[in-house]
């Protein structure tokens, strides 16, 4: 029987390109993002019957709690599920940005993901499924005037290594994608500017990669990480992801 993934996040971007490489080899896709986006509906199309749509927010208000319920309940078998929805705005340094923008970012990038694991932690037992967490690099350097999102990930990270050492029955990564060609990367540029170091993002934005390439290495880690990659922090060019 074919496996059958959940994303989170994907009407465009990394997420987008994840699911259509799961597609292409043969496994069914649970998608569960804010947008279905005309990318989203051509991928459907053309893989008829493998791919199913949620429309749905994955933050831990109640209806959010329902839309997540929604999409794991679609699943007869649980085989992984990739955790790629993300905010990164808004932009700021410690000393000025609101308070609420930090809870914001920690909504979505991380309490979300723990309420998702509750929901979804008995079905991935059952089928001895996986959990690739869609971290960032941002997580391992202070970087000014990004510091939300980039503690959202580090922290992401770190609930990796803890998801690994609890739940025997699973296996948990967490995957760094690189800097990639994506509104997400877009908004770096736009959003960004008089906020975060410039001697970051012209680096970052000079050598961006096509999404298909993390795509590639998530599809590797979700169908076909051994149990002894769990709780492994990998970033998209790491042998131990493009081998698989
Ligand atoms: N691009 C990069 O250079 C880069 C670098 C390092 C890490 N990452 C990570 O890679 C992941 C994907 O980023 P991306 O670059 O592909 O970004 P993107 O193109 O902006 O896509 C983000 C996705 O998340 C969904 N999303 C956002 N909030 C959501 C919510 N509350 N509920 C459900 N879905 C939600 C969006 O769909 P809707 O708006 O339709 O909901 C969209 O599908 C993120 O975790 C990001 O932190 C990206």
């Amino acid at each position: 029987m074919s496996p059958t993934v959940l994303i989170t996040g994907a009407s465009k971007g990394i997420g987008l390109a994840a699911a259509e490489s799961i597609l292409a080899d043969g496994a069914k896709v649970i998608a569960l993002q804010r947008t279905v986006t005309p990318a989203l509906e051509a991928l459907s199309a053309k893989y008829p019957g493998a791919l199913t749509i949620v429309k749905g927010d994955h933050r831990t208000f109640s209806s959010s709690a329902k839309d997540v319920s929604s999409a794991i309940a679609l699943a007869d078998t649980l085989d992984g599920v990739v955790l790629n929805a993300a905010l990164n705005l808004p932009y700021g340094a410690i000393a000025t940005i609101p308070l609420d923008g930090y809870r914001g970012i920690f909504e979505v990038n991380l309490f979300s993901v723990v309420q998702f694991l509750q929901l979804a932690l008995p079905k991935l037992r059952n089928a001895k499924g996986k959990v690739i967490l869609v971290s960032s690099a941002a997580g391992e350097y202070g970087m000014k005037g990004i510091g939300a999102y980039a503690a959202s990930k580090a922290a992401l990270t770190q609930l990796n290594r803890t998801l690994a050492v609890e739940e025997s029955d699973i296996t948990s990564i967490a995957f760094n994608p690189g800097s990639v060609r994506t509104e997400f990367a877009a908004s770096v540029e736009r959003e960004g500017k008089g906020h975060v170091d410039p001697a970051l993002v012209d680096p970052f934005i000079s050598s961006l990669i096509e999404p298909d390439i993390p795509g590639r290495g998530i599809r590797n880690l979700v169908l076909r990480a051994g149990v002894d990659y769990t709780g492994k922090y990998l970033s998209y060019d790491d042998p131990l992801v493009t081998s698989l």
